[in-house]
């Protein structure tokens, strides 16, 4: 993500990221040299393995991206602002034990630990494309379970009309809240029809192992048709509210990120178009799909509604 308002930015620095990504697939083509640190530090840590199936039906037969790729390029500005950052320091966050809220419009409001909230659920391997609004795109082997099964279980009311998700606020172990580079805690939020959809996910793993830090530990959730910001990570409360709830881009910047955030290629970034992505380990740009290639799926909630005022 990128923090800059439109009158901050010079147009030298709008290439950066594909500067710095090009950069980065030759060295990985290459000697890999300047790598290997990253690469170290995503796979030091073992991970437990998770049981698990794997769901063919809602999964891409695309080349998936590698674990280390995954592990090491992270968007998690509670880390901070560098991609770098958060395999570097989100080794320090405490991820047990760990609880979840519920609150707002549900029968069955609570503070939950989470253990709780995943022991009725089975898990299942999703391999999902995330596009970043910043024009990059990865393969994802998801671990973890259906939202809408979630939700089910704690009962929303007719009221329920969104939900919204916030992540820990813990500035001692999130050196990037100290910063106020975004407000904090991180928040984000869907319509009840969008979180109810079958492709959205809440992950508690990867490559078949529990979730690394870097990526959201101990659980996040994954709207593979919306821009990654959407996806919010380390997700301590779920609530349910009757209006639009806010979203942590929409407050920093909201005449570049909106509340729906759906992949499109024919609306741009007030500072790029988001025709095209790279999708990491490849050099070639690709055309960016509508709703990330998951249209078949989740077009039919937005019919009617005009995308490029509701970005
Ligand atoms: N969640 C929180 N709490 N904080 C963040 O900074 N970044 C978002 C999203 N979830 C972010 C977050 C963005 S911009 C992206 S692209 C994805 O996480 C990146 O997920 P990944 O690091 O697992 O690839």
């Amino acid at each position: 993500m990128l923090i800059k308002k439109p009158g901050d930015i010079k147009p030298s620095e709008i290439t950066d990221e594909s500067v710095y990504m090009r950069r980065r697939e030759f060295m990985q083509t290459t000697a890999g040299l300047a790598l290997l640190p990253f690469v170290k530090t995503a796979s030091a840590k073992t991970e437990a393995a998770l049981k698990h199936v794997k769901n063919k039906k809602f999964s891409t037969d695309e080349k998936l991206t590698d674990h280390a790729s995954i592990t090491s390029y992270n968007n998690f500005y509670e880390f901070g602002t560098d991609k770098t950052s958060p395999a570097k320091y989100a080794d320090r966050l405490t991820t047990s034990p760990w609880s979840i809220t519920i609150d707002g419009e549900v029968a069955k409001p609570g503070k939950y630990n989470l253990e709780d909230i995943l022991k009725p659920h089975s898990l299942e391997e999703r391999i999902y494309r995330l596009r970043c609004v910043e024009r990059w795109s990865m393969v994802v082997p998801w671990i973890g379970f259906s939202l809408a099964d979630l939700i089910k279980r704690f009962e929303p009311t007719s009221k329920a009309r969104y939900v919204q998700f916030t992540t820990l606020y813990r500035p001692s172990e999130m050196p990037g809240q100290k910063r106020s580079v975004l407000e904090w805690p991180y928040v984000e939020g869907l319509r009840i029809d969008e979180a109810m959809n079958p492709l959205t996910f809440l992950a508690v793993g990867l490559y078949g192992k529990v979730m690394p830090k870097q990526n959201g530990a101990p659980i996040r959730l994954v709207v593979p048709w919306k821009y990654g910001y959407k996806s919010i990570k380390s997700i301590v409360r779920i609530s349910f509210v009757q209006n639009e709830p806010p979203t942590s881009w929409n407050l920093s910047a909201p005449n570049e990120y909106g509340f729906f955030s759906n992949v499109n290629p024919e609306v741009d970034h007030p500072r790029w178009s988001q025709r095209k992505e790279r999708r990491i380990g490849e050099f070639l740009r690709r055309d960016t799909q509508m709703f990330n290639g998951y249209g078949e799926q989740v077009a039919s909630m937005y019919r009617g509604m005009d995308l490029r005022k509701y970005y």
